[in-house]
């Protein structure tokens, strides 16, 4: 069966923004270990990635191949590449279409399009953001497991992810791993 992830980029105060903090806005000539992990190692499993219209426009604006800065590394245009081919699902009752290669627009119940998805072919399904969709993913506990990527900084202000929820989750650890920069990387599964 086709797994769904959550990810969840947050301040430590669980707000979806990316404040800076020491060595947050160092150049990276090399691919960070934790970046690698979330995502090249990822490639060939995620097949779907699943955003609502903000996060859908604002990564075809930044990371669409089309969007790429002259001189940038290798390693970011390798992510550009698989952003652009993946398949795309954007979320939206108001966009009607899009010019973003291999994406199409759902809308309606949550629980129900990633239903719909899990039936399809394909591989694992990524759901990317934005805040408010993860945050409706935890609330119901829609997702499979939640990898959520905790920046050490107490932000006070940003989406939230944390909200009131319709019934307890609990979730089992399956692992940490600390960022360069005092990051933390958190996976869940979610107990059903
Ligand atoms: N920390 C992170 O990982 C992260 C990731 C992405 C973005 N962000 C930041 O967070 C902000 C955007 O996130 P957000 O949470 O406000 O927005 P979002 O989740 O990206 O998009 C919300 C929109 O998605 C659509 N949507 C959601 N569920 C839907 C459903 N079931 N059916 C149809 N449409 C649905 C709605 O669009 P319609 O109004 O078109 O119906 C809704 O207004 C930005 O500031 C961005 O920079 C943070």
């Amino acid at each position: 069966m086709r797994k769904i992830t959550a990810n969840a980029y947050m301040t430590l105060d669980g707000r979806g923004e990316f404040p800076k903090y020491p060595g947050s806005d160092r150049p990276s000539p090399e691919i960070n270990a934790l970046f690698r992990y979330m995502w090249y190692d990822r490639f060939d499993d995620v097949t779907t990635v699943v955003m609502g219209r903000r996060s859908f426009l604002g990564h075809q604006r930044v990371w669409s191949e089309k969007a790429r800065k002259p001189g940038e590394e290798k390693w970011l245009l390798d992510y550009r590449r698989y952003l652009d081919r993946v398949e795309k699902i954007c979320l939206s009752h108001r966009l009607k279409s899009t010019d973003w290669e291999n994406a199409r627009i759902l809308h309606g119940d949550l629980a129900r399009i990633l239903a719909k998805l899990r039936r399809e072919k394909g591989g694992n399904i990524m759901v990317e953001g934005g805040p408010a969709v993860v945050r409706e993913c935890l609330r119901r506990n829609l997702a499979d497991d939640y990898w959520f990527f905790v920046m050490p900084v107490v932000y006070g202000k940003g989406p939230r992810y944390w909200g009131s929820m319709d019934a307890q989750t609990t979730l089992k650890l399956i692992e940490t791993k600390p960022g360069e920069d005092r990051e933390i990387l958190l996976h869940y599964e979610a107990l059903r």
